[in-house]
């Protein structure tokens, strides 16, 4: 089955490796557009922190939902396919308690199909309970990162056919894409240097060189075959990508989207 896709112009997204400058660019765009939510993923509601929280390790948010149609097609797919008596029991405590009362969320090994189903759940809720309901009303939605990270990371990363992760990603969103990606473009070994300098990493920031060059090849495909990307040399220091994103976006965004 392929999908039929619907990209909004009022819906923008900013991808790339860990380390590109994403949150420097992020709020570049929040402060030169009049974007009414600026969205991260995974989170941005309470089904999505808890998920976060099982994909990074963390603590859950104390917090209720209402569980969306799409988003518990999702959980009750992931309950189906885990192995994972702890994962399990999280998820299903969301789904029949729909609050994130789960207790302490321990580090989880996690296969990429479960990942990929988190992931999703946690978009398709997103979607439900906050971007579509803003883009309805005629507002603009910022998302730091999006379906292209999913066949980034666990399509072409975890090794998952990226067409079926697509499709599973559309799913997710009914269709819904944004009008315009703006591809922080760095290198593996760019990534490498920048990271090195920040710490800790989670399960997935420490998933190895080859995986990260992986997922690198992954954004560029995407990047050279999908017309709604905005690819920008973040390679350069990060005043010169700032001047290049801010130059982009003034030509690329719709006039729809007013600048502040
Ligand atoms: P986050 O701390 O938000 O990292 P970043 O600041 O780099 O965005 O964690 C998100 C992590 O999850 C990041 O390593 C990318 C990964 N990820 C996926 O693997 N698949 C996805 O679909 C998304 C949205 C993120």
């Amino acid at each position: 089955m392929v999908s039929s896709t619907h990209l909004n112009k009022k819906l923008v997204s900013v991808e790339g490796l860990d380390g590109a400058g994403k949150t420097t660019i992020l709020n570049v765009l929040a402060q030169n557009f009049d974007f009414t939510l600026v969205l991260r993923e995974p989170g941005g509601s309470p089904l999505p922190e808890l998920l976060r929280a099982i994909i990074k390790g963390g603590p859950a948010p104390v917090n209720t939902f209402h569980l969306g149609e799409l988003s518990r097609n999702f959980l009750e797919q992931a309950v189906e396919e885990t192995d994972n008596n702890r994962l399990k029991q999280i998820l299903d405590h969301a789904l029949s308690k729909q609050d994130t009362m789960v207790g302490e969320i321990p580090e989880l090994p996690l296969a990429a199909r479960e990942e990929l189903l988190l992931f999703n759940a946690a978009r398709a809720q997103l979607v439900e309970e906050r971007i579509r309901p803003a883009l309805e009303e005629g507002q603009a939605v910022l998302l730091d990162r999006f379906t292209d990270s999913t066949i980034a990371y666990q399509g072409y990363g975890r090794g998952l056919d990226p067409q079926e992760v697509k499709e599973n990603c559309l799913q997710a969103t009914a269709g819904l894409l944004p009008g315009i990606t703006f591809y922080l473009k760095i290198s593996p070994q760019t990534r490498l240097k920048r990271i090195g300098k920040r710490g800790s990493a989670d399960r997935i920031e420490s998933s190895g060189d080859e995986f990260f060059a992986r997922v690198a090849q992954g954004f560029n495909e995407l990047a050279d075959s999908e017309p709604r990307f905005v690819t920008i040399d973040a390679e350069r220091p990060l005043d010169e990508v700032k001047e290049q994103v801010l130059a982009a976006a003034v030509k690329e965004l719709p006039s729809e989207i007013g600048r502040l």
